[in-house]
């Protein structure tokens, strides 16, 4: 419930559409309040003879469906403006959120499910800002208007329909946590469904490959049928309440005529039109108001996760002083973490220096912990004991953009995006000027005619890079780190997936990078590791060996 009043705020940044929106939907409720009561009254005056009434009535009439036609497309057009606003606001803070606190060290979700907050949870709450919010308002207002009416007319009127009207009011309380427990299923059914779509997506290859992909569609089937299941059975309960409603309105009205007709309250019987109206449209706003509360429960779901997002905390704080820029040595000074707070220490003492000018491997077995080195030296995430720094300042003092000017790396897992090799090196740098963007692309060798690229920086890159060789990605992606101009340079496995020819084209583009950068390569290759000027080995969480051009790599 929380969750759903703290996303209201976001309403204040667009207060005249909102404001639109409560006067146009006002207006409309008051139409059709007023096209009942002047029906009703045409047909009482029309009992009671009174032609010249019925005349002024009979225009009344249609000038006022007119009016309130005109209100009701007007309050359709604000309502979904201020809501699609709100939306487009709310979508950017969830990925600013998701920007902040990626990666997470502790539970990573999975990015279909992370897809699923951005997309659909927040096209849900379009219901909050576009149907709920004002309108909740308005027919709170309308149900003073129609009690005082009802007192005017006759006091005894009002008890008519204020049983039905706590039977409607009710119904959202007495279904409320059925419907919660079906809406927070329903929206992690649907998020589910989306993670697996995307995980299928995404490792079609590799289910094909594996003779898997059927089973997967059946899977997927399943759990289509498990959101279908989960809708109709919200559905049903919908559908229970809203006959419980009209019951309840049909019910008001009976009453309303029994009144008049036993004399009760002394109603003239030719007003009976009017009091049998004014009892049902009284339950009208709050019939309206317990429909809106009826897929409360979906709502709530979909505001949680979206709140959820919104106050994850950043995988890093910012910096409580700002330095740099910065340049010089890359330093662990007895750096210790672990991704859990129960779970293992992954660095518990590691300690070295990488000097501008020289290249130094980090060897180890697999799962040593060099991504980990490379991750810290990045800053995706802070150590938990001792310091990384690079020029001597600690990088917890360094503000993004310093930060990032300070540090390039070639990832392990290199990803590429949709677009052009140009695009995809300027990712590093969206200023850079053309002549930059050549200069990186022909350092890193990418423009060599044995990198292989057909259209040079033109080249097409489809979707992760999947048509390009380990090698071509390796190259784009040195390239990337390169026009950074960064004072440190990290590869983590950079040469892991490109061939002999390939490795000793890098090997040589590394050497003239060095001039003047530290550089960090985590390797395997024995080639990579002669080709350094120092080796340092991670075992144990610590580093155990350093010495310079060790001969062999760990096991
Ligand atoms: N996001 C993570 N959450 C939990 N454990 C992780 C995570 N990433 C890596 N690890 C664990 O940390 C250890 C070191 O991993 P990593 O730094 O990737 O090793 P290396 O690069 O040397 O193969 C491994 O045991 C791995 O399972
Ligand atoms: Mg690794």
């Amino acid at each position: 419930m929380r969750s759903v009043y703290r996303l209201l705020p976001h309403i204040a940044r667009h207060r005249a559409a909102f404001v639109g929106t409560l006067v146009s939907n006002l207006l409309a409720q008051s139409g059709l309040l007023a096209l009942a009561l002047l029906g009703a009254a045409l047909v009482s005056q029309a009992l009671a003879g009174r032609d010249s009434t019925v005349a002024v009535l009979a225009t009344a009439l249609p000038a006022t469906a007119v009016l309130c036609a005109l209100a009701t497309w007007r309050e359709s057009h604000v309502s979904h403006d201020l809501a699609y606003r709100v939306l487009a606001d709310l979508r950017g803070r969830v990925f600013t959120a998701l920007r902040r606190s990626l990666p997470t060290r502790h539970t990573a979700r999975r990015s279909g499910d992370l897809g699923a907050v951005a997309l659909s949870d927040v096209e849900t709450l379009e219901w909050l800002y576009a149907h709920t919010a004002a309108q909740l308002l308005v027919s709170l207002t309308m149900l003073g208007a129609t009690t005082a009416l009802s007192v005017a007319l006759s006091p005894w009127l009002v008890l008519t329909w204020l049983p039905c009207l706590l039977v409607v009011v009710a119904l959202p309380w007495l279904f409320g946590p059925v419907s919660a427990r079906h809406g927070a299923r329903l929206t992690a059914a649907n998020a589910a469904l989306q993670a697996d779509v995307v995980d299928t997506v995404q490792g079609m290859r590799e289910l094909t490959g594996a003779g898997a992909l059927e089973r997967r569609r059946r899977q997927l089937a399943r759990a289509t049928r498990a959101l279908t299941r989960e809708q109709s059975r919200i559905a049903h309960l919908g559908g229970a309440e809203a006959a419980v409603s009209s019951l309840a309105v049909a019910a008001a009205g009976m009453a309303a005529l029994a009144m008049v007709a036993s004399g009760t309250g002394g109603l003239d019987p030719r007003l009976a039109p009017v009091a049998l109206t004014l009892a049902t449209v009284t339950l009208g706003p709050i019939s309206q108001i317990s429909a809106l509360l009826r897929d409360f429960g979906v709502l709530r779901a979909a505001a949680e996760r979206v709140d959820q997002v919104l106050n994850t905390p950043p995988a890093v704080p910012r910096p409580t002083r700002s330095l740099g820029p910065v340049t010089g040595a890359l330093t662990f000074e007895r750096v210790g973490f672990r991704y859990t707070e129960s779970g293992p220490p992954v660095l518990e003492d590691v300690s070295f220096t990488v000097h501008p000018g020289e290249i130094v491997a980090l060897v180890g077995p697999s799962g040593s912990g060099k991504s980990t080195c490379v991750a810290l030296a990045l800053r995706l995430w802070d150590p938990d004991t001792g310091t990384v720094r690079i020029g001597g300042v600690d990088l917890r003092d360094l503000d993004d953009t310093h930060l990032r000017s300070a540090v390039a790396a070639v990832p392990q897992r290199i990803d590429l995006l949709t677009g052009t090799v140009r695009d995809n090196i300027a990712l590093a740098d969206p200023d850079a000027t053309p002549a930059r963007i050549r200069d990186a692309a022909l350092r890193a060798g990418v423009l060599d005619p044995a990198s292989g690229f057909r259209d040079g920086l033109d080249t097409h890159v489809a979707e992760r890079g999947q048509a390009l060789s380990g090698g071509q990605r390796a190259r784009v992606a040195l390239a990337r780190a390169l026009l950074r101009n960064a004072p440190v340079l990290v590869l983590d496995e950079a040469m892991a997936q490109v061939d002999a020819h390939a490795e000793a084209a890098l090997q040589s583009v590394l050497r003239r990078e060095a001039a003047g950068r530290a550089v960090l390569v985590v390797a395997h290759r024995d080639t990579t590791i002669r080709a350094a000027d120092r080796v340092l080995t991670l075992r144990g969480g610590t580093i155990r060996e350093e010495g310079p051009r060790a001969p062999r790599a760990a096991p």
